[in-house]
């Protein structure tokens, strides 16, 4: 009886640790993985077994997480909205470890935590367009470069729930998530006959470094008791899974989805529960 549980036990381990490498043997690579979502999806695709590039602007929080992570975690200067930069980060990544498997383009920016078209500038526009769609559109472009002749291939955004329903960002930064959500469709048609997924991850509100600290100081406690999911917090964490599952082989079906990851908020109107709350009373 003994070695029967025991044998149960050790099997349950070994598939334990299979499914904790849900990317192994993968290389990746992450823009804006220096913080926050970005910075989360290193640390879960290394602890799932991918080689992983982070790339990232912020030159000194990018280096500090490669090192502490040590193998199989490098750090690239890039900027984004710079198509040699991205030149530079596909091909120096083939060059180093053989191959590219998955580009995860999560690098964004956001121009202001509120505002109208009223208030917003040109430079607003052009700030969230440069980074969060042109970034996305060259990233996408020059992992397709290398992934069409291997026939394979997964490529990642990060867009946005504001997609899904008004009045959650800034008209630059909702165009700019739509944009992604554009390129998400059409390319998982253009590149599909090349083997290649291509896949958006819409969050709600989760609170990181981009979320501007000007006069603005946005708490977990707050966006959740506003959020649909009452009793959860959206982590990074959250985000950085929802990301593992459409990298690895379980997704190996899934192509032109965009995973919204609100809670139900964006398919949710409270309004009319709200009020029979209030008649009840
Ligand atoms: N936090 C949220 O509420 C939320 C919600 C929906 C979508 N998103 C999206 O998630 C993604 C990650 O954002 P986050 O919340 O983790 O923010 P964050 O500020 O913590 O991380 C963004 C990272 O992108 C990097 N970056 C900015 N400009 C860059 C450039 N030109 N080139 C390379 N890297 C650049 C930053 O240095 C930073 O490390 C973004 O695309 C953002 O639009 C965030």
């Amino acid at each position: 009886m003994a070695s029967v549980a025991a044998a149960a036990t050790s099997a349950s381990a070994s598939s334990d640790a299979l499914c904790n490498k849900r990317l192994e043997g993968k290389v990746a690579i992450i823009t804006g993985g220096a913080s926050g979502i970005g910075a989360s999806a290193i640390h879960k695709f290394h602890e799932n077994g991918a080689i992983v590039v982070l790339a990232d602007i912020r030159d000194e929080w990018g280096q500090k997480i490669a090192e502490d992570l040590g193998e199989n975690v490098t750090y690239v200067h890039c900027d984004v909205s710079k198509e040699e930069d991205i030149i530079n980060l596909v091909d120096s990544t083939v060059a180093k470890y053989g191959k590219l498997d998955i580009m995860y383009n999560n690098a964004g920016v956001l121009d202001k935590a509120f505002g109208t078209i009223l208030d917003s500038t040109r430079a607003d526009l052009d700030k969230c367009l440069n980074v969060n769609l042109v970034g996305g559109f060259l990233g996408a472009k020059h992992a397709a470069r290398v992934m069409a002749p291997r026939k394979s291939g997964c490529i990642l955004f990060t867009s946005s729930a504001c997609t899904h329903v008004g009045g959650l960002a800034t008209s630059a930064y909702a165009v700019s998530k739509y944009g992604i959500m554009g390129l998400t469709k059409n390319l998982s048609s253009e590149l599909g006959m090349h083997g290649i997924r291509v896949n958006c991850i819409s969050p709600y509100v989760v609170v990181t470094n981009i979320l501007p600290s000007d006069g603005w100081a946005v708490k977990e406690d707050e966006v959740s008791a506003l959020g649909n999911l009452k009793g959860h917090v959206l982590k990074p964490e959250g985000i950085a899974m929802a990301a593992v599952y459409l990298a690895s082989d379980e997704a190996s079906y899934v192509s032109g989805l965009d995973l919204v990851v609100d809670g139900g908020y964006s398919v949710v109107n409270p309004t009319m529960i709200h009020l029979m709350e209030r008649m009840r009373l």
